[in-house]
């Protein structure tokens, strides 16, 4: 039997331009999925995953592990752990543990760049879109600048980050809001490269920013994400009112996080301004998370 679990993720800058091969920064979450496999008889697998209802990414994680080391035989898969529901990337984070779990009980040496691959085929096997950025997140752990053209992760030495996090209690559907850019790039293809070019510049200086812990210069950076992501449509009432209310209560810069549409904003705030920001998010019709930014990426538990 191999336990191995995978960190969900939240992205710092540069969600929706890194579909169209900018770069993007993502850190990993200290909220885990993990996956126990064992070998069952016959050749059926048996699936036992409440917390990851569609699991379809599952089955593409062991139809890619089969095909990829020959391998065949059942296998009885159960998922634990907490990811479920604020869009926190249930989906990348159970699709690396099993591919991590199964190589193991395969006994296949698999370094991280392989299980990146593997597992980002298995995603995009049922997404059919996506860039990629949070299988890196899953794999790499802590926080990684992720470039959406050559889909390289590069791992940024960054102590604490200043993060608030508030939930909006509105489910988002990605692939449906990756569409929609996609049908109004279509429609207006200069507008929205130069929208996805402008993010791109904003996420490099983030990265400068992030790592010379200049968190006002941060904070300042991610207003001005959030205005292109307002441009493209994705962001929501309950998104800004959110967003407002942290930025009223002081904190330094304040964004979506992911696709828009709902699911998980974020802040970023001195340490004396936390309580008071989380409260203005909750009094805003928020729910305040307690996350942890750079958490560790895939790990074996058992
Ligand atoms: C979704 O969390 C982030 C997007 O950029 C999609 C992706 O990069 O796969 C909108």
């Amino acid at each position: 039997m191999v336990k191995v679990s995978a960190p969900g993720k939240l992205l710092l800058m540069g969600e929706h331009a890194v579909v169209y091969g900018q770069p993007c920064i993502v850190t990993a979450v200290d909220q885990r999925l993990s996956v126990t496999v064992e070998k069952s008889k016959g050749y059926k697998s048996i699936i036992n995953s409440p917390q990851v209802h569609d699991t379809r990414f599952i089955d593409a994680a062991i139809g890619v592990a089969k095909k990829a080391w020959g391998t065949d035989g059942g296998i009885r898969i159960t998922t634990q752990g907490q990811l479920n529901g604020y869009g926190f990337g249930s989906s990348s984070a159970v699709t690396v543990a099993t591919l991590k779990a199964l190589s193991m009980l395969y006994e296949k040496v698999v370094g991280q760049r392989e299980l990146f691959e593997l597992s980002y085929r298995a995603v995009l096997s049922v997404q059919g879109v996506g860039s990629g950025f949070d299988v890196a997140a899953a794999v790499w752990g802590g926080t990684v600048y992720y470039t959406g053209s050559r889909k390289t992760a590069e791992p940024l030495a960054v102590g604490t980050i200043p993060l608030v996090v508030g939930y909006t209690g509105v489910k988002a559907d990605t692939v449906e809001l990756v569409r929609d850019v996609g049908r109004k790039r279509e429609a207006y293809p200069e507008k929205v490269d130069r929208i996805m070019q402008g993010v791109g510049k904003l996420v490099a200086s983030g990265k400068e920013a992030l790592l010379s812990q200049n968190w006002e210069r941060l904070g300042k950076l991610m207003d001005f994400n959030q205005e292109y992501l307002r441009d493209l449509g994705v962001s929501t009432q309950k998104l800004e009112d959110l967003i407002s209310a942290a930025k009223r209560a002081g904190a330094w810069g304040a964004k979506l996080s992911g696709a828009g549409g709902g699911d998980c904003m974020i802040a970023l705030a001195k340490s004396d301004k936390r309580e008071e920001i989380s409260k203005a998010i909750q009094q805003a019709g928020g729910q305040a998370l307690d996350v942890r930014p750079n958490a560790e990426g895939v790990r074996i538990e058992l």
